[in-house]
């Protein structure tokens, strides 16, 4: 089992309200991370928070020899309020690169990334890792958030995909509605014609992007956030409901077998939300 590594941060900022982009330096190891892969952080000599937490790749890069993760996130609660007062110097308890991350075919030339929130961060690094590949596929991104003020990542998204186009619950940038209301309008463009759709958000949106594109021919793969507590597998904490006959694999854990599934297969209910 790897151990959790001592990361010091290099810098922390507020991006927009409430959301936080902290850089810390980690072996390098980590060059290795895939898009769709997490990190479990936790506070290091203290119990606040108790659990470590998840939190998506949003960058691995390397400078001066050193390699350097970058976690872009949301304040949602207790562990995420203590992460947001960490300063320069400061160190951090890491685990990763852990789970399965996006597949993307050698062969696709067009990839559609629909984000809710701060659920650009993994698929801003799939972007950015598409985007090195100089034969890669063309980027497109549908971006969505309640307002003007918690629409995160988007500069450095725009600086790497053909087209971003955004959606605001309140009208107050871009289209005025959610982002896959924003995405059912173009969805035809992207059938049947070897794109890949890429998303990751709250599980509402999840929901309602699996019934546009179920039954469509299109592969969608979902980055999951469900609730975690060891990371690894061990605690069956994470375990998500697939459909009967979808993967066969009875209950996997988001952890361990995702966070990335095929939309298809994902049971979204209650006990998913
Ligand atoms: C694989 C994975 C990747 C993630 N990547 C990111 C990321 O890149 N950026 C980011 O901001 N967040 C991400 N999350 C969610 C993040 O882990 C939670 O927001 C965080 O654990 C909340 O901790 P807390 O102590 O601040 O909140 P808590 O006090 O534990 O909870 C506060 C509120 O947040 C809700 N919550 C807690 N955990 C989750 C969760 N996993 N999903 C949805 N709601 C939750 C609780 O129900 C509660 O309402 C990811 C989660 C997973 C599983
Ligand atoms: S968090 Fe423990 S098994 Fe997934």
């Amino acid at each position: 089992m790897k151990p959790y590594i001592s990361a010091k941060v290099v810098s922390q900022r507020e991006t927009v309200g409430g959301h936080f982009l902290i850089v810390l330096k980690v072996p390098a190891s980590f060059r290795g991370s895939s898009p769709g892969q997490f990190v479990m952080v936790r506070m290091p000599n203290t119990d606040t928070p108790f659990l470590s937490r998840p939190f998506s790749i949003y960058s691995v890069y390397s400078q001066d020899k050193e390699t350097f993760l970058e976690i872009l996130y949301k304040v949602a609660g207790r562990g995420t309020a203590v992460f947001s007062g960490l300063r320069k110097g400061n160190v951090l308890n890491v685990l990763g690169p852990l789970g399965k991350g996006f597949d993307v075919p050698p062969q696709c030339d067009k990839i559609v990334l629909i984000a809710g929130g701060v659920g650009i961060a993994p698929l801003s690094f799939l972007a950015q890792r598409c985007e090195k590949d100089h034969n890669g596929p063309e980027i497109i991104c549908y971006a969505g958030a309640g307002n003007l003020e918690s629409l995160v990542g988007i500069d450095r998204i725009e600086g790497m995909c053909s087209a971003v186009k955004i959606s605001t619950d309140d009208g107050s940038w871009g289209y005025r509605g959610t982002v896959t209301e924003l995405f059912s309008r173009d969805m035809d463009l992207y059938v049947n014609n070897g794109s890949r759709l890429y998303s990751c958000g709250p599980d509402p949106m999840l929901r309602r992007l699996q019934e546009l594109v179920e039954g469509r021919p299109v592969v969608c793969q979902v980055s999951l956030e469900e609730r975690m507590a060891c990371g690894i597998g061990a605690c069956q904490g994470c375990v998500v409901k697939v459909r009967s006959g979808g993967a066969g694999k009875g209950l996997p854990r988001v952890c361990k077998e995702g966070p990335v599934f095929d939309i298809c297969e994902v049971e979204f209910g209650e006990d998913n939300g």
